[in-house]
């Protein structure tokens, strides 16, 4: 799909014109043999916002697909006619506009009459209207277009996307970019000591790795960001087996690993001005004779003895290695990025991640980036209270709630446990993206993966 901007009227291309209506349903008529009207309904003028202008744009993108429309044009004064609206709107445009028209493809065989793409999106603007930068398009949909990449990597199923795999589509995908990529084998990873990473992958006939993915942007000696992307390329729960239907969508156990190597994409591609890392330790986490058990002792790579209450509360033990690893960069900042709970799921339903740090400012500043990217989230804590309810009988630690009342809170439990491992960091934010890990059925998406957090992420980045 392309999006073109054109100031002048409409144009005599067979094409079917936009029109917002506040009375339309969904509604579809031909006035003439080349041009065809498709309605759409819109809130009125002062109670649209910019969630809603979202779903707006995404719903003309998905109508269209719906009934086969190659081509369609729409005048941006009528789209941009609303109160309430932010100032620039091109940015936001591309990226609702190319994350509606995004399916997941790769197993679906090409019907008859073809999928549906909408080739062109004609956005035609009044000479005087400077709403809408070209430029701001273009950076949309460079972002939407690691987005859409993000959700291919997460709807892969666990058969196409083993450890092995993932590392080989990254290693593509940063082909003619200045990002850099080492890999860690388990061989490699056993002499640095990441036992958490090592226990949860052995249960696995797919070997571990751990990705670490390099972008310089500015003076070398600049201190980076370190972005760390939980990589469970399927979590089966290990011997603690999740039932069924409960395994059902954890191919996407990736999908902060994924995000996070979309933000690299994004980022080396804006040429943003930072230097940032990222490490994604990429695992499997199955159930078979070498796995790792309840009650095993884990001596983690930082020397913490972690017991594990819960095989299934895999993504904490591999995450916590990849945060002492971040150590070593000295970072000024460390955001982690993780499907980690159920809880979080429980907690706030599938509209918003959870976010998770001490940091105050960074904490706004997050909230602010959520709202205006879409990437939605919402903060619970991390009191040190709460450390006490994972003290280890046997060990230091354990991977779950032990005091108490087992499972509640569980979002936190599994933050104050990363939480642990970071304790020199001044800026640490974990954001647990379980709730936002697929489209929920109003937003206007295709079902399946979603892409979070990256928008936000790259929002972060880029401040
Ligand atoms: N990957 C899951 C969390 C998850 C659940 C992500 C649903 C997306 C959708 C994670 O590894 C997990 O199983 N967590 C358990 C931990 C529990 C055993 C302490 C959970 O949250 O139920
Ligand atoms: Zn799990
Ligand atoms: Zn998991």
């Amino acid at each position: 799909m392309k999006i073109i901007v054109v100031d002048k009227k409409l144009s005599r291309k067979k094409c079917t014109c936009v029109v917002l209506n506040e009375k339309a349903r969904v509604n579809r008529f031909l006035i003439d043999g080349k041009r065809e009207i498709l309605e759409i309904k819109v809130p009125k003028k002062e109670e649209m916002t910019m969630r809603q202008w979202i779903i707006l744009v995404r719903t003309i993108v998905q109508e269209a697909k719906k009934y086969n429309l190659g081509r369609v044009e729409i005048l941006w004064k009528d789209l941009t006619s609303f109160d309430n609206l932010d100032k620039e709107l091109g940015q936001v445009f591309a990226e609702a506009a190319y994350m509606a028209h995004y399916e997941f493809r790769k197993y679906k065989t090409v019907p008859k009459e073809g999928f549906g793409d909408v080739g062109e999106i004609v956005v035609i603007v009044n000479k005087t209207d400077k709403t809408l930068k070209r430029q701001d398009v273009r950076k949309g949909v460079t972002i939407a277009t690691q987005v859409n990449f993000c959700r291919d990597l997460a709807n892969t199923p666990g058969c196409d996307m083993t450890p092995a795999q993932l590392v080989a589509t990254t290693r593509k995908a940063i082909k003619g970019t200045k990002i850099k990529m080492r890999v860690m084998d388990e061989k490699q990873m056993r002499r640095k000591k990441m036992n958490g990473v090592l226990s949860v992958g052995q249960g696995s006939a797919n070997q571990s790795r751990f990705m670490i993915l390099e972008y310089i942007g500015t003076a070398p000696n600049k201190k980076p960001t370190v972005l760390v992307g939980k990589g469970v390329t399927f979590d089966s729960g290990g011997i603690d087996t999740k039932p069924h239907p409960f395994g059902l969508e954890m191919m996407m156990d990736m999908s902060g690993g994924a995000a996070v190597i979309a933000t690299m994409l994004t980022v080396a591609k804006l040429k943003t001005k930072k230097n940032i890392v990222a490490l994604i330790p990429v695992v499997e986490n199955m159930a078979s004779g070498h796995s790792y058990r309840p009650g095993d002792i884990v001596t983690m790579m930082d020397g913490t003895h972690v017991e594990v209450g819960h095989t299934d509360a895999e993504g904490r033990l591999i995450l916590a290695d990849a945060l002492t690893y971040a150590k070593m960069y000295k970072p000024t900042q460390v955001i982690d990025v993780a499907t980690l709970t159920g809880a979080a799921l429980v907690a706030l339903g599938e509209r918003a991640s959870a976010i998770f740090t001490d940091d105050d400012e960074l904490a706004q500043q997050t909230l602010k980036s959520a709202e205006k990217t879409g990437d939605y989230a919402w903060r619970l804590p991390l009191w040190d209270e709460y450390s006490a309810e994972i003290a280890g009988t046997y060990g230091d630690i354990s991977n779950i709630r032990t005091k108490g009342q087992p499972g509640i809170g569980g979002a936190i439990t599994a933050a104050m446990f990363l939480k642990h491992f970071v304790k020199d960091h001044k800026q640490w934010m974990h954001i647990d993206i379980a709730p936002t890990m697929t489209a929920v059925f109003d937003e206007q998406l295709a079902k399946g993966a979603k892409g979070s957090p990256v928008r936000l992420l790259v929002d972060l980045l880029e401040k």
